[in-house]
């Protein structure tokens, strides 16, 4: 399978975002470029669109996409590539490489079942109901995002999808329109009622930053990220999460009651957003102690977000690590989307005060990856000690990631 040719042999990197390059990396990618390249020919003999779609990482602002609060993800370079053209009958032929797997339906037939193929068809139903109907496709896809590890794997399959559709059948769709196609596909399709924070980082990602995105207005600014001393360091718990199997939306539904409950005294209110702390607590008696719990978690999150992003402008490293360790507690405490694995990962972190100035779990929750501050020179010893004593503990390895920050979905090379 393509994926094991992405199993990093050595688990000690050393990374900085954005300003090294790794050249093994690089020619792996082009690797899977080449296989992809080469199976679409095998199968359907024609010259492809070539499109390549990141990962995410999020630095701060979890859970807040739902409630259009502010969240400050970024693109990565792990990325699911795309041979795609337009199959000249109604019927989508589509060929899953990581999966070894293959697909023919019709456009005509789009009905949700139990595999990958619900995220493509939503993307297909998706333009439909945008008015901009197409027809067939013949698509390879595959690449190097681990599956279920937090990194938005789906976000990248669906984000890709649709903007490949977007220049084959020419539909002049912008970057957000696409991004709510992809958004939709994961709703109506999957069955996540998820925010919009991945297919947004996806398709806007920009080289060396991370976007500080409004999920109100849907607009962003970028924000450089580059911390001197310091690198982040992704550590996968190995834990798969399966954000589609309710507490997602269960915790989405908590946010709706509590504004829901809010909504009586304060009838502007469209999400936490537009909630205070104080506006909160007017309603501690009223509201569920579960539900105001949840709403507690976010509302500060969301200000919290916004104070991570003051931090990093003034160069305030340590009190921007501070806030990651917060979120994380937060999650797991108040949130309740965390594991033990994630916690004992973040516990770790938090002891090494030499050597890490902030950590969290990252994205959705119940597994996948932590993100971690950790300063360079110590690099090597940390994941040492991560590795042994998650080994110890757990009786699986975690794995350490590379990663850059890198421009969101274009055209593959
Ligand atoms: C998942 C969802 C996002 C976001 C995060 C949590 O990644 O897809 O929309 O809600 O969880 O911040």
């Amino acid at each position: 399978m393509v994926a094991d040719l992405f199993t990093v042999r050595n688990r000690f990197i050393v990374f900085d975002f954005g300003f090294q390059s790794s050249d093994r990396y690089t020619c792996k990618m082009s690797e899977v470029l080449q296989s992809i390249r080469k199976v679409f020919k095998q199968k359907f003999n024609e010259q492809p669109l070539v499109i390549k779609a990141p990962g995410r990482i999020n630095l701060i602002g979890e859970h807040t996409d739902y409630n259009e609060g502010f969240v400050l993800p970024a693109a990565i370079d792990r990325y699911i590539y795309f041979a795609i053209s337009k199959s000249k009958t109604d019927r989508c032929n589509v060929y899953s490489l990581d999966m070894n797997e293959g697909v023919s339906f019709s456009i005509f037939d789009l009905n949700p079942g139990e595999t990958w193929v619900n995220y493509l068809m939503g993307v297909l139903d998706g333009f439909e109901r945008a008015g901009k109907p197409i027809h067939g496709v013949d698509c390879v896809f595959g690449g190097d995002i681990p599956a279920g590890a937090g990194l938005s794997s789906s976000a990248a399959l669906c984000s890709g999808f649709a903007y490949g559709l977007n220049q084959l059948f020419d539909c002049g769709l912008n970057r957000v329109q696409l991004a709510k196609i992809a958004q939709y596909s994961e709703h109506e399709f999957v069955g996540l009622q998820c925010g919009i924070m991945d297919q947004y980082a996806s398709l806007f990602g920009q080289k060396d930053n991370a976007l500080l995105l409004d999920c109100r207005s849907l607009t962003h600014e970028a924000i450089p990220i580059k911390i001197p001393g310091y690198s982040f360091l992704l550590i996968d718990t190995k834990v798969k999460h399966n954000l589609a199997s309710t507490e997602y939306n269960a915790r989405r539904n908590a946010c709706e009651q509590g504004v829901a409950g809010i909504l009586a005294k304060y009838s502007d209110v469209r999400s936490l957003r537009d909630v205070t702390h104080s506006m909160l607590a007017e309603f501690k008696n009223d509201l569920a102690a579960d539900t105001f719990v949840k709403c507690l978690y976010v509302v500060e999150e969301i200000r919290r977000t916004q104070q991570a992003v003051a931090h990093l402008k003034k160069k305030e490293w340590v009190q921007f690590g501070k806030l990651l360790f917060q979120t994380h507690w937060g999650l797991s405490q108040a949130y309740e989307v965390s594991c033990p694995e994630l916690d004992f990962l973040v516990s770790m972190a938090e002891a090494e005060t030499d050597s890490v100035i902030g950590a969290r779990m990252m994205g959705g929750g119940f597994g996948g990856c932590t993100i971690n501050l950790v300063k360079v020179e110590k690099l090597e010893s940390f994941q040492r000690k991560v590795f042994d004593q998650y080994v110890a503990t757990f009786k699986k390895e975690p794995d350490f990631y590379l990663v850059n920050l890198v421009d969101g979905v274009g055209g593959g090379t």
